[in-house]
């Protein structure tokens, strides 16, 4: 059995605190241990407040100590969450020194100081992830850096910024004002410390000078990003954008043109057909473009604590995983798991039927709908179809698909009843 690997947390507030209750439940404790064959432990959680209580996580770990945190040998990785570039980057160099494996969050350190962190990390022999700084759950960096690795990218394009994106969706479809929003926001985990990077556009330039550095694979910083947020737009910027059938929203963008490198972060007008245009609340989205893949999309949960923690212990797992075979390769990480019977899915359905146009007709579908123990939610019927035929269609409330199978059994058994196999779709929402 491999040893456990010792874990030192910088950080124990939204993320940080979301990195350690994922540590210590023993669900999650599984899934990661199933996912890379060792055990996950962590040692140190290092807090500037160590006396103030922490919702699951042992006292006993907790310390404002980092350098002792950061030198035990009995550590073999340091997981991030601390943010800022002072003393964090400290952190991280002292760290490499001493020859731990480092996973970050921190978008505005490496969008500032990623170049010098990556370097030291290569001449210390140890790694460096950051999948957390991008888009939160969103997996866009490893997609970069593995998936399209030679698909020489032109562009990255997206909503990078889930505290904008809320404030943006929550002022249109409730009309929440700006200040409503960005407390919601901020209340809910999505925002940074000092919210004012969300707003101002630096956290969306950051993401997108990381984001430009791995699909370009060139150093791009962020005072190579123009940027601007949403702090000056107002209400009826979004009601007129809504007069022309557009919404706003803030978009991230690096391309390459003509072999030069475009950052750039700025509300924009979408046209409600947009693909980004449907991304509401939190939620981040990605495209990029590359000339030998095309055109691929990602979106996810860009921003909170738990969100964010799943990235993180992605690349955990993924730095445990380049050194040993994955789950895939090794017997004992394959689960044994029953099958869920279709049948026994639950949903709404749409159901088209042909029934003979007589009276009685709608009422005997109903009561075949009834003694499913089916309920209609919706109904439509269009008389003379074909002349001695009617069309039904309706949409169920939700119900196993045994039980509507049984009721278009039912029908479809009726020679007097039925004209053509009635058919059932799911309807998903
Ligand atoms: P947070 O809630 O403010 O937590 C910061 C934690 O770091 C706190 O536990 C704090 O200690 C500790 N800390 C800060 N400065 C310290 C210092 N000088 N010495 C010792 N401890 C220190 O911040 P967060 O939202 O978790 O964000 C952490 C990082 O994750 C940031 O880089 C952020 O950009 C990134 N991130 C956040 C999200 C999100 O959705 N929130 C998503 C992706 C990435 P105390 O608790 O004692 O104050
Ligand atoms: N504050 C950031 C956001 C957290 O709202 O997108 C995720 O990086």
């Amino acid at each position: 059995v491999a040893e456990p690997l010792g874990v030192t947390l910088l950080g124990c507030g939204t993320v940080g605190g979301a990195v350690a209750r994922l540590l210590g439940e023993p669900r999650s404790r599984a899934a990661v241990e199933r996912a890379c064959g060792r055990r996950v432990e962590l040692r140190h959680v290092v807090v500037r407040d160590p006396t103030r209580p922490r919702d699951g996580v042992d006292p006993d770990l907790v310390s404002d100590d980092a350098r002792a945190a950061l030198a035990d040998p009995g550590i073999a990785l340091v997981i991030e969450a601390m943010g800022g570039t002072d003393p964090t980057r400290g952190h991280l160099l002292d760290a490499f020194a001493a020859g731990k494996d480092v996973v970050t969050a921190n978008k505005q350190l490496l969008a500032r100081h990623g170049a010098e962190l990556l370097e030291a990390a290569a001449a210390a022999g140890v790694r460096l992830r950051f999948e957390a700084a991008a888009c939160g759950a969103v997996p866009v960096v490893r997609a970069l850096r593995e998936s399209f690795a030679a698909a020489d990218v032109t562009l990255v394009e997206g909503i990078v910024n889930g505290t904008s994106n809320f404030i943006l969706s929550s002022m249109a479809a409730s009309g929440a004002t700006y200040d409503e929003a960005l407390a919601e926001a901020t209340r809910l985990g999505y925002a940074e410390a000092d919210p004012s990077e969300d707003v101002n556009g630096a956290d969306a330039a950051a993401k997108i000078a990381i984001l430009a550095t791995v699909a370009f694979h060139a150093r791009v910083a962020m005072d190579d990003v123009a940027y601007e947020g949403i702090d000056r737009i107002h209400a009826d910027d979004l009601a007129y954008a809504r007069e022309f059938g557009h919404v706003v929203k803030l978009l991230g963008r690096a391309e390459l043109i003509d072999g030069r490198v475009l950052a750039m972060v700025s509300p924009a007008l979408l046209a409600v057909g947009h693909p980004l245009a449907s991304v509401g609340g939190s939620r981040n989205a990605v495209l990029v473009a590359s000339p030998s893949a095309g055109e691929i999309s990602l979106s996810g949960p860009g921003a909170g604590g738990r969100e964010t923690a799943s990235a993180i212990i992605g690349d955990v797992v993924s730095l445990l995983n380049a050194r040993h075979e994955g789950p895939l390769e090794r017997g004992e990480g394959y689960r044994s798991l029953e099958r869920f019977p279709v049948e026994d899915r639950v949903g709404s359905f749409y159901v088209h039927v042909d029934v003979a146009d007589r009276p009685g007709v709608l009422a005997r579908v109903a009561s075949a709908f009834g003694s499913a123990d089916v309920s209609i939610r919706t109904v439509i019927q269009r008389g003379g179809v074909g002349g001695e035929e009617a069309r039904l269609v309706l949409v169920t409330h939700p119900a196993a698909q045994r039980q509507v199978r049984a009721a278009l059994d039912e029908i479809a058994a009726a020679p007097d009843l039925a004209r053509g196999a009635p058919r059932a779709l799911p309807v998903l929402t």
